[in-house]
């Protein structure tokens, strides 16, 4: 199978940590016998100023024509906040439909010690799955400023709120797991709304525990206990989804550990780590790679259905990890390893 990746370095560390994802696609391409290519398709803060464009065209069409994308993080201390994070990020998952946001949560064996969590907490592990709504909510860009007031919409429709409780679903489904469903029905119509639609389905699939949780309630539950026992897949709203995704990012040891997904189902899906561009160690060799790694994995698993070689790329990084290597998102100073040490390692083992 030939399949063409597209790529956006983005900025601050995103080319550091993108070359590195991009050498792990290649080693388990060819691993499995895929024939990769990659596009290289410039977007963020960088394009800005050297296009006058945070998307362009020639961008926009060379990622039209791949079949998934590898992104890096975006935004830089020259540019106002906001116009990339509106002209990039968010147009991009909204030009290619990706509604769900998928975010594992993983705690990897031998970094309970980077945890804020006491060890008791840690001792069976942290394993749940954050499927966060893409396209609507707060983050459905109606809404505006003027001089008396600032306005956001927190609209949910029928359509959107049936399509990613329906992928959540079948996802907890497939893992034979609990869902559970984050909002705030108390107070929020838009809440609500989503609420009803939830327990309407979860009458339908039978076959999975489905329960409610008001999202403040949820924020302090999982730091008592983050246990497989108690969460499985979570399915929440844009906004709560971006915020919880950070907390849990913390529980496991660093937002450095964190990957994501921006599907559709049925088109163009990119994988991009949680973090930030970190413009302060930009250039360094010291970001940790595994969160945008741990996103290749990712797309193996989402865009090209190869499951096996996902597995080998996580198996790959915890195997580095064994071997006692951190960056300086989880060890201190002098016992840090650079980006090229941690990289080089996981392709090692993927080798
Ligand atoms: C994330 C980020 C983005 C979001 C920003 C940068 C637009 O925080 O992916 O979590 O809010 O979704
Ligand atoms: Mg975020």
């Amino acid at each position: 199978m030939s399949y063409q990746i597209g790529v956006i370095p983005g900025d601050g560390v995103g080319p550091e940590v993108i070359s590195w994802g991009r050498k792990v696609l290649e080693a388990a391409g060819k691993r499995g016998g895929l024939d990769l290519s990659f596009v290289e398709a410039p977007v963020g803060g960088t394009a800005f100023l050297e296009t006058g464009k945070v998307l362009p065209e020639d961008s926009l069409q060379k990622l039209n024509e791949s079949q998934a994308i590898l992104k890096g993080p975006m935004g830089r201390p020259d540019i106002e906040a906001g116009i990339v994070e509106r002209d990039g990020i968010l147009t991009l998952r909204q030009h290619f439909g990706q509604y769900v946001n998928l975010r594992p949560v993983k705690l990897f064996r031998g970094l309970e010690a980077a945890s804020p969590l006491k060890d008791n907490l840690l001792k069976d592990g942290v394993d749940f799955i954050i499927v966060r709504e893409n396209s609507e909510g707060l983050y459905s860009r109606m809404g505006g400023i003027n001089a008396t007031s600032g306005t956001d919409i927190n609209l949910f429709t029928e359509k959107g709120v049936t399509r990613i409780l329906e992928f959540a679903f079948d996802l907890a489904s497939k893992r034979g797991k609990d869902l559970i469903s984050v909002d705030k029905a108390n107070v929020l119509s838009a809440s609500l709304f989503w609420r009803r639609h939830f327990d309407r389905m979860a009458a339908e699939y039978s076959d999975i525990k489905c329960s409610s949780q008001l999202v403040d309630s949820f924020c302090l539950l999982v730091l008592q206990d983050p246990s497989p026992a108690k969460w499985d897949v979570i399915v929440t709203d844009n906004m709560f989804g971006d915020i919880i995704a950070d907390e849990a990012a913390a529980i496991v040891g660093s937002l450095g550990m964190s990957p994501s997904a921006n599907l559709n189902p049925a088109g163009v899906s990119m994988y991009e780590p949680v973090h930030g561009s970190a413009p302060d160690i930009a250039g360094k060799g010291i970001v940790n790679p595994l969160a945008t790694i741990l996103s290749c994995a990712l797309l193996l698993r989402y865009s090209l259905g190869q499951d096996g070689l996902a597995n080998d790329v996580e198996n790959a990084v915890q195997a580095a990890l064994d071997q006692g290597l951190r960056t300086i998102d989880i060890a201190a100073g002098e016992n840090a390893c650079t980006t090229e040490e941690l990289g080089a390692a996981v392709l090692a083992h993927l080798a």
